[in-house]
Formats: C-alpha cells, sequence, structure tokens
C-alpha cells in the first residue's frame, strides 16, 4: 500500500462502491489520501461507507443512461474514475432470461462506455486522469454457464482500448483490471450454481489459490496512479497466476 500522500487529495469517483471489490478499492484509496466520491444504490451501505470515509455519496441506479448523467452532474473534476458496478447472471444458457442478458450487457459493458461519454459532454475528466473498469478472467476465456457475462467483459476491455487510443491527446488513461476468482460474495453464489466437483475443478486452475478483493484495490491503486503514468489500453490480470 503506498503513503497516505499518494494521491494527495486527489479527486477520485468510484462507481459500485458498495459492493465488495469497490468497497475494498475505496478503502485503500483513502488510505492513501484521496477525496472520494462513492456511488451505489444501496442507501444503507452508502451512508455506513460517507460516514468512514467523510467524502461524498451518490446513490444512483444505473439501469440507464440517465444515471450516468446524473453521476456527471453531481461530481466535480476528477482525477480517477473506477468503475467496480457489475452483475454476474452465470447459468446454463438454457436458463438465461432476456432481462438478464440484458441488464448484464446493460450494466457491465454500456454503462461504463456512457458514464464516460457523460463526463466527457461536462469536462469533468482532467487532463492526466486515469480511468480503471474491473473486467474479468471470464472476458479471455470460455467456461460453461459465462456466455453473457464473458461476452460483457470482452467487450468492456475492446471499448477500454478504443477509448484509451481517442482520450490518449487528453492524457487520460483507460485501463481494465481482469480478476480471477476473488472471496467475495458474487463468487459465493456462482460457486453455488455449480457442482463440488466443478468448483474443485476452477480452484485447481489458481497457482496461488483465491485472492482477496485487497489484491483487487492494489492494482487499481497502482493504475490511477502515476506509477503507471505509462500504461494505457491494457487489460490487467490479477489472478493468482489463473491465466498462465
Ligand atoms: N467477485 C469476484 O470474484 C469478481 C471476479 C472478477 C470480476 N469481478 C467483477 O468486479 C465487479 C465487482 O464485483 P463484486 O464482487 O464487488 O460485486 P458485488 O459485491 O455484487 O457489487 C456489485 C456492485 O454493483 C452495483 N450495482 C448492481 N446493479 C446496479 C445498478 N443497476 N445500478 C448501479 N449499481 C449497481 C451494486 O450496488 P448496490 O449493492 O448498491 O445495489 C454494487 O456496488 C463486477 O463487475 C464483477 O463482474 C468480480
Amino acid at each position: 500500500m503506498g503513503g497516505a500522500d499518494k494521491f494527495n487529495n486527489q479527486q477520485i469517483l468510484v462507481v459500485g462502491a458498495t459492493g465488495a471489490l469497490g468497497g475494498a478499492i475505496a478503502r485503500q484509496l483513502k488510505v492513501e489520501g484521496a477525496d472520494l466520491i462513492v456511488s451505489g444504490r444501496d442507501q444503507r451501505k452508502l451512508a455506513a461507507l460517507t460516514a468512514e470515509f467523510a467524502g461524498s455519496s451518490l446513490s444512483v441506479d444505473l439501469s440507464d443512461s440517465t444515471g450516468c448523467a446524473q453521476l456527471a452532474e453531481a461530481v466535480g473534476e476528477l482525477d480517477g474514475v473506477v468503475y467496480a458496478a457489475g452483475v454476474a447472471p452465470v447459468v446454463p444458457v438454457r436458463y438465461l432470461k432476456d432481462a438478464d442478458i440484458e441488464a448484464c450487457l446493460n450494466l457491465n459493458t454500456t454503462m461504463p462506455l456512457l458514464l464516460i461519454r457523460e463526463l466527457l459532454k461536462k469536462k469533468r475528466l482532467k487532463t492526466g486522469a486515469s480511468i480503471v473498469w474491473i473486467s474479468s478472467v471470464s472476458s479471455a476465456r470460455g467456461t460453461v454457464g459465462y456466455a453473457a457475462y464473458a461476452a460483457s467483459k470482452a467487450g468492456l476491455e475492446a471499448s477500454a482500448r478504443c477509448l484509451a487510443l481517442e482520450l490518449a491527446p487528453k492524457g487520460i488513461r483507460v485501463n481494465c483490471i481482469a480478476p480471477g476468482m476473488i472471496e467475495t460474495d458474487m463468487a459465493d453464489a456462482t460457486a453455488e450454481r455449480i457442482s463440488d466437483e466443478a468448483l474443485a475443478a476452477h480452484l485447481k486452475a489458481y497457482p496461488l489459490g483465491a485472492g482477496q478483493p485487497t489484491d483487487v484495490a492494489a492494482a487499481t491503486s497502482f493504475l490511477l496512479s502515476q506509477e503507471s503514468r505509462w500504461v494505457t489500453g491494457i487489460t490487467l490480470p490479477v489472478d493468482g497466476g489463473f491465466s498462465i
């Protein structure tokens, strides 16, 4: 973890801060001196985060682009944006509902892009700002039951590469992190939907075992900071060796 002045009052928006990974990211950035604006939907969790961080919070539903416009309206000029909101409808394709596919592609792929569009329109991204989107190792690996989720994350990474090129002249960097299995409620819910044998086989694919939310937070901090000033358009695997 970096020192308390790593982000020296930089304005960083963390979307999905009420989630396991977003919460861990927000905690680390706060310790490293960032001035946080956290967003999510759950009012109770948001109130707890605001009390913990003494920062500002925005309750915003990202079911459609209105939520992105609301966020862009409410924030000031930003040094960093983290998008850690997401859903994972992991089921065999014949049980996938239209609405689940739509919600997954919408929240995981469309909204991060529309949020950046709205922030740019409102001139909310400073020169040198850094954008970090939380993807998944499933973007690049076929897994039974992951068809919608994997597509949403592959699309996210493709958008990030294009945005990285488009925004480089403004000195704005765009990168993704692809976590593997992190010990969270989302991973538990996914594990419950597959057999014990399939879960054991999946865990075997992690040479360093399952990860912790703090592992993703540390990588996010790196990509937001000047330590990665010459890094853009990448997807950084944070996966205990899964992708080897
Ligand atoms: N956990 C893992 O093992 C893992 C591995 C690889 C990638 N990831 C990715 O990492 C990201 C975070 O995962 P997580 O484990 O932290 O998930 P999580 O705990 O379920 O958090 C999900 C976040 O998304 C927000 N959200 C859901 N629907 C929303 C909507 N309609 N509008 C606005 N916000 C909404 C939730 O807000 P509220 O709670 O306030 O409703 C929450 O902040 C996801 O993109 C996930 O795909 C996770």
